[in-house]
């Protein structure tokens, strides 16, 4: 492999952090669209004296509907929060929805049961919820503390170990009388299979709600992803291609699932200070609306570049004996939010904990997602029938290792990360 240096970025985050000195390539840089971009809106937010609940809001709501084909783009303070009210929103509106996605095609919330109809039992000095929701367990934590703030119960299935997204299979053999909904995710921004989940999701008549964190910048025939199940939820954290600060989006085409996400961010208050149902302050402020319109105009741009950055790693890293990579189903892009490898311990020569060793001693930052899976976690473990193994998920969990991607990684930062994997055994 050809060696080539590269300019060290200046580390902006060491500055009177001690953890994170050394590090001479960090994981992500957040994508943002320049300060002067931004200015104009600030300044209008500034002297408006509009914090909250403003035009800015609105207009990103517009825009993003817009973008992915949805009926409703629903602001909100965080993906957790938009999932978490999802779930209540859907109990809420079960049977009462008559929207109609199309002229023939009602809304399938209409026919939907509430979710809380299954109550909870006492084992022992635990109070079990009975309501199921099928979801992977590799996936974000985030996913089952919606399900479990909601008072229902995760069952963990599965990820096909290639696309390392949940397959229909999984989920159909995991559906028992007291499921309640599916849960799936576009992990590290490659696009589920949505129409093969919504199959399963109408078969049962079940709502099918998607954890888009990763999803903008991802795309199947050229659509973006987030048009297509009951619900799909995207995350604005620094982290991701389309920024606001902090902040997430609920798509969804169900016109009182998005009302009841709607009251849900504004303490369940419908405007007359008389609350109808315990909601929370999940409202998305209007500098991180503005930030979140700009880092739109971007945001095609982020992707092709992300998508350059992930094929010159698999062109790199490809001859490496086992390092293994994120498909994508056919006809499906990535958004490449992150771009995780995995390490088979046995053909590499290194387990994927070494193998982050060295290159954290080389000052390069890396994440092992999701290590520890869902149904290995402290809350969650108890939720997880022993007598459903998830190997596929245990060993995706030992492999995966992200690497650095984003507009702080040039090809030079690729080309030595690749280098210093492909020499990380003489080194070890
Ligand atoms: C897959 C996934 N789901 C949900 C979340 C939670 O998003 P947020 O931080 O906006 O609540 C994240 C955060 O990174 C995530 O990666």
């Amino acid at each position: 492999m050809k060696r080539e240096t590269f300019q060290l970025i200046p580390e902006v985050h060491a500055a009177g952090d001690p953890s994170r000195q050394g590090i001479r390539v960090p994981f992500v840089r957040p994508a943002l669209p320049s300060a002067e971009s931004l200015q104009p809106a600030f300044d209008e937010i500034i002297r408006s004296g509009r914090l909250t609940k403003g035009p800015y809001c609105e207009r990103l709501e517009q825009a993003i509907a817009k973008r992915l084909g949805v009926r409703h783009a629903v602001a909100v303070s965080s993906c957790t929060v938009g999932l978490m009210l999802v779930y209540r929103a859907l109990d809420l509106s079960a049977g009462s929805c008559r929207s109609r996605r199309s002229a023939v095609d009602a809304c399938p919330v209409a026919t939907m049961e509430p979710l809380s109809r299954f109550g909870v039992v006492r084992t022992g000095s635990r109070s079990e919820p009975l309501g199921e929701v099928v979801m992977p367990s590799f996936t974000f934590l985030a996913a089952a503390a919606a399900i479990v703030w909601n008072n229902l119960r995760p069952v963990f299935v599965e990820v096909d170990p290639q696309t390392t997204n949940v397959t229909p299979q999984a989920i159909r053999a995991a559906i028992t009388p007291r499921t309640v909904a599916i849960a799936a995710c576009h992990n590290f921004g490659n696009p589920c299979d949505i129409p093969a989940l919504e199959a399963v999701a109408n078969e049962h008549g079940l709502p099918l709600v998607i954890d888009a964190a990763h999803g903008f910048g991802a795309s199947v025939h050229g659509r973006p992803v987030g048009a297509g199940a009951t619900a799909q939820v995207f995350s604005l954290s620094p982290t991701k291609l389309l920024v606001a600060g902090e902040g997430g989006i609920v798509a969804t085409n169900c016109d009182c699932l998005a009302h009841f996400v709607r009251l849900g961010r504004e303490y369940g208050n419908d405007g007359s200070y008389d609350a109808l149902f315990p909601g929370v302050n999940g409202r998305m402020p209007e500098l991180s609306a503005a930030t979140a319109l700009a880092s739109l105009e971007i945001l095609d741009q982020v992707s092709d570049r992300r998508n350059e950055l992930a094929s010159l790693y698999r062109r790199e890293l490809r001859e490496l004996p086992g390092i293994g990579f994120v498909e994508s189903m056919p006809g499906a892009r990535s958004s490449h939010k992150d771009f995780s490898i995995t390490v088979d311990p046995t053909r590499f020569g290194m387990t994927r904990d070494a193998l982050r060793r060295a290159l954290a001693a080389k000052g390069i930052e890396t994440r092992a997602y999701y290590d520890p899976p869902c149904h290995r976690q402290t809350a969650y473990e108890h939720f997880h029938d022993r007598m459903r193994p998830l190997p596929a998920t245990d060993v995706l969990a030992a492999r995966s290792l992200a690497l650095p991607i984003g507009g702080h990684v040039d090809d030079a930062v690729v080309r030595e990360v690749c280098d210093v994997i492909a020499n990380a055994k003489q080194v070890a």
